[in-house]
């Protein structure tokens, strides 16, 4: 079985793909690690995110065993990733080894932007999960503090509204949702809500 989760940035669906993934008993894969490595590998060595040529370089390299890297959730990185995520070439290059974990025997849940419409467009069930801007702000501005970062909930907010654009605004596999996925707004549920109406949509999804 694979399941597609897609959506904007700190909508929850990766706490959520987590879970699902232990629930079913499949193996998660969150590619948005993928993209952040890249940008931390770009980074690393002294080049710019906005150069394709050294993007797409950093991304043949990629060495997936560095992908639970903590530093990838720091301030910025995000940020980082949505800009060379723009590149067709950039994401050709991650798309062999997404499609690969994907068809794994045990079965997998991917979350990330275009898992429904590019990735596993086949998946066996597909769920867009949302929520509003402001509470995506007032997710994100809660986990940066507790990082200890000293961010403002404006700034939080503009960061995801830019992130948003740019995500759903590019050429080559833009955030959208998949005409055969079920949306779940989470903006008025709790993680355990939330995960309880993910489980009922999956259900539905695969006649469990
Ligand atoms: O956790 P959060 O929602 O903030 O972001 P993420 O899922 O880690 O993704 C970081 C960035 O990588 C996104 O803003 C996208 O630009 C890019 N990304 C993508 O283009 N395609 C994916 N399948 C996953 C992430």
């Amino acid at each position: 079985m694979i399941i597609a989760i897609d959506g904007p940035a700190a909508s929850g669906k990766g706490t959520l793909a987590r879970r699902i993934a232990a629930h079913y008993g499949l193996d998660y894969l969150d590619t948005g690690s993928l993209y952040r490595a890249v940008a931390r590998d770009v980074m690393a060595a002294g080049d710019s995110v906005c150069d394709p040529e050294r993007a797409v370089a950093a991304a043949r390299n990629l060495d997936e065993s560095t992908l639970d890297d903590p530093f990838l959730r720091e301030r910025g990185v995000g940020e980082a990733a949505s800009i060379l995520a723009r590149y067709e070439a950039v994401r050709h290059e991650l798309l062999a080894y997404q499609r690969r974990f994907a068809g794994r025997p045990q079965g997998a849940v991917l979350d990330g932007r275009d898992i429904g419409t590019a990735i596993c467009p086949g998946a066996d069930a597909k769920l867009f999960i949302t929520a509003s801007v402001e509470e995506r702000a007032r997710r994100r501005y809660h986990e940066l503090r507790a990082g200890g970062f000293d961010v403002t909930r404006e700034g939080v907010r503009e960061e995801i509204r830019n992130r948003d654009r740019r995500d759903q605004d590019r050429a080559a596999s833009p955030l959208k949702m998949a005409e055969d996925a079920r949306l779940l707004d989470t903006t008025d549920f709790d993680i355990e809500t939330a995960f309880r109406a993910a489980v009922a949509l999956i259900d539905e999804m695969t006649g469990r």
